[in-house]
């Protein structure tokens, strides 16, 4: 009763303060902080969530001298300090994203601060990979079909690719699904890459960098038919030398057979 009839008296009150901005990691804490403007004793604390533009949803404070009997789904994550006139709530989901009020009560009179909590989440390291066994359109020159993912993080985010030119990439499949419960998004990007000249490449996603491959290698010949090649050739030779050497070797036996019948 006592706590409906407050909300009233805040509702009339004017929203024209300015707005805070604060950020909280997904499962961290954040500290709610109520500025006061008067060194004068602080009644009464509420803080209040804003849902819809309009319908306030207490969250917790303290009243002075009087016991508060307060329900409330934050009941065992939050914790006010009266002397700081503060309020910490611990293990910020995403849905604790959106814009707080506080209510400090000053000689009976009201003042409103408004804080607009934002709440990030980093993504997992990218995986990224690669298949460069595909050809071209046409099968005019070599391409990479280039994927990376990433997940659990907050807000949504695209694939940023590092090391790439934009002309010659194209986004072939592009998905962004968000965890029901949650409400984290997890990013998953396939490209295909005309090859151009050997590059190194990395995917980004929020602020979390995969590692770095390398791509569009020029084909230095395949090591196997250069094995292969060295092989014959020194087979060759080989074979040569002997060949060679049998003649050298019979010639001078022929040659004295010719000395000795001269
Ligand atoms: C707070 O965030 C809102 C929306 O993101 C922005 O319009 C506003 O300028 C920010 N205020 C401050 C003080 O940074
Ligand atoms: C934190 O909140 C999530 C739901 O948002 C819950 O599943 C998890 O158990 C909570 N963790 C702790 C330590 O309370
Ligand atoms: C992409 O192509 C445009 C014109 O088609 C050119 O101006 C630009 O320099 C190219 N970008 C790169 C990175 O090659
Ligand atoms: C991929 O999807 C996201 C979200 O659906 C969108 O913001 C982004 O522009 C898309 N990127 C491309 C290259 O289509
Ligand atoms: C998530 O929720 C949507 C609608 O709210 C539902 O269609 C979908 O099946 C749900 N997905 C999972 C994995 O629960
Ligand atoms: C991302 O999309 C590609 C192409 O559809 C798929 O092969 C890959 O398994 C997906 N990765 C994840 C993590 O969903
Ligand atoms: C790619 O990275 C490798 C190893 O870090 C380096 O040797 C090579 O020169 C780089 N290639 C290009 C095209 O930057």
């Amino acid at each position: 009763m006592l706590f409906t009839f407050f909300l009233l008296l805040c509702v009339c009150v004017g929203d024209s303060d300015a707005v805070k901005n604060m950020t909280a990691v997904l499962g961290h804490s954040v500290t709610f902080r109520c500025p006061s403007k008067h060194s004068t004793p602080v009644e009464r604390l509420y803080i209040q969530r804003v849902k819809n533009d309009k319908v306030e949803e207490f969250i917790n404070g303290f009243s002075r001298g009087i016991e508060m009997n307060v329900f409330s789904e934050y009941w065992d994550r939050t914790k006010v300090d009266e002397t700081e006139l503060s309020m910490e709530m611990r293990n910020i989901s995403v849905s604790d994203e959106g814009l707080y009020k506080c209510v400090v009560f000053i000689n009976n009179k009201p003042e409103i601060s408004q804080i607009l909590l934002k709440v990030t989440a980093e993504y997992s390291v990218p995986t990224i990979t690669k298949d460069c066994s595909k050809l071209g359109d046409g099968g005019a020159g070599k391409s990479c079909q280039l994927s990376c993912s990433a997940a659990g993080g907050y807000p949504q985010s695209t694939v940023r690719w590092v090391g790439l030119n934009p002309n010659l990439t194209n986004v072939i499949y592009n998905m962004s699904s968000e965890d029901n419960e949650s409400k984290t998004w997890t990013i998953n990007q396939t490209i295909m890459y005309n090859c151009v000249q050997p590059t190194n490449t990395s995917c980004a996603i929020g602020g979390a960098l995969s590692h770095t491959i390398s791509i569009c290698e020029t084909e230095s010949f395949p090591l196997q038919v250069i094995t292969a090649i060295v092989v014959v050739l020194v087979f060759v030779l080989l074979l040569i030398f002997v060949v060679v050497m049998k003649c050298c070797c019979r010639r001078p036996q022929t040659s004295g057979t010719q000395e000795h019948t001269h």
